[in-house]
């Protein structure tokens, strides 16, 4: 009988813009100091996307192009493209359809996927059922998001944390042997969503609902809000127990992991979650001190940066927390040596 394809990660890229917003610089924008938010967040300073006209594509189209040249791929083959973010350029046409069109991916379809922190993760699950049904043969994921076009920077209480960047992988099927091949590429997946914690963060208005107009931008209403201490709170649990739940599913102890790969939403929300898994700080990747939360781009900035370090059959699990509230894990086995 004839086996579904399973999908995995052939390469990894990444951009983040040239600007480092300091603490030090925050400090001079609010009431704040580099003590409080390196304590209470682990962010020392983060990447902000300067220049007129520049949207979130723009980080998508590098993160996009410089992972077709280290993976010499021809854009032409690409069949899918899917660009997670909550801040795409404009709300139509998707900024997907910007990011293809700019890198010559002239045979792919292409489109958003919004999940707020969990984009990355919904988008990669969804690639992986591409590549399964035998759909698409290549496919890229992006997670791309520019934070500072929906931040308050009056707001002492979500500026310190979000910064603008992009990841981009390449989803292949794996070409080995499916029952003998060791195991290789994503393993299995958990995603969830509660709509209960909708209003807990969010933006107010720019949807059908309540569009823009001179009310809605006088009453501040185009920022990202959120209560934080709930958010805090309700994403340890999310997190931890989705954690928990995949490795119970496939028989796995911490010993088993060579990496969690958290979201990166506030340093002690990530230490919390390794923890009540077992997992040691040096198996968890972390870079929220350079780039704080970029939402859509945590994930893959981070597998990018860590993608040296990675060898074949090292096993992550990846997991995300965000508005809606949704949340997941996805288990793999990582498909080729990094180095
Ligand atoms: N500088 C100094 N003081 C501050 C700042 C700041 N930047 N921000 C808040 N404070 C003050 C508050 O006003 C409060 O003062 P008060 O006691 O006089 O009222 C005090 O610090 C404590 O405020 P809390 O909100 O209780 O601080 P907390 O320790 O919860 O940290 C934070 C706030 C960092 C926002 C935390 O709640 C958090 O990280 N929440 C998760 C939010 C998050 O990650 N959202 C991103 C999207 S979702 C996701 O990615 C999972």
């Amino acid at each position: 009988m004839k086996k579904n394809k399973r999908a995995a990660i052939v390469g990894v890229s990444g951009y983040v813009p040239s600007y480092v917003l300091t603490n030090k610089e925050l400090e001079q924008m609010v009431d704040t100091s580099d003590e409080w938010i390196t304590s209470r967040t682990g962010i020392k300073e983060r990447r902000i996307l300067k220049g007129q006209g520049l949207g979130t594509s723009f980080m998508g189209i590098n993160a996009v192009q410089s992972l077709l040249q280290k993976t010499e791929t021809d854009p032409e083959t690409i069949d899918l493209l899917i660009c997670a973010t909550i801040t795409p350029d404009v709300i139509t046409p998707a900024t997907a359809n910007i990011i293809a069109h700019a890198v010559g991916a002239t045979n792919a379809f292409s489109y958003d996927l919004q999940a707020a922190c969990s984009g990355f993760l919904y988008a990669l699950d969804t690639a992986a059922q591409f590549i399964s049904s035998g759909r698409a043969k290549k496919i890229i994921v992006v997670g791309a998001d520019k934070m500072s076009s929906i931040t308050n920077y009056s707001d002492r209480a979500t500026c310190i944390l979000f910064g603008d960047g992009a990841g981009a992988v390449l989803v292949t099927a794996y070409d080995a042997d499916y029952d003998t091949d060791g195991g290789y590429g994503i393993l299995d997946t958990i995603c969830k969503t509660d709509g209960a914690g909708q209003d807990l963060l969010h933006q107010k208005a720019g949807g059908s609902k309540l569009p823009a107009s001179h009310e809605t931008i006088d009453a501040q209403q185009h920022y990202i809000y959120q209560d934080g201490q709930t958010v805090f709170k309700a994403a340890i649990t999310a997190m931890s127990q989705v954690v928990l739940d995949i490795m119970a599913k496939n028989s796995l102890t911490a010993a088993d992991l060579a990496y969690l790969v958290p979201h990166q939403a506030n340093k002690r929300i990530l230490q919390v979650v390794a923890d009540r898994a077992g997992i040691p700080s040096e198996k968890v990747m972390l870079n929220i001190n350079k780039f704080g939360n970029t939402t859509a781009a945590t994930i893959p900035l981070c597998l990018w940066e860590y993608e040296k370090k990675l060898k074949q059959g090292d096993k992550l699990i990846l997991t995300a927390f965000g508005g809606g509230f949704t949340w997941g894990a996805i288990y793999m086995a990582w498909a080729y040596d990094g180095a």
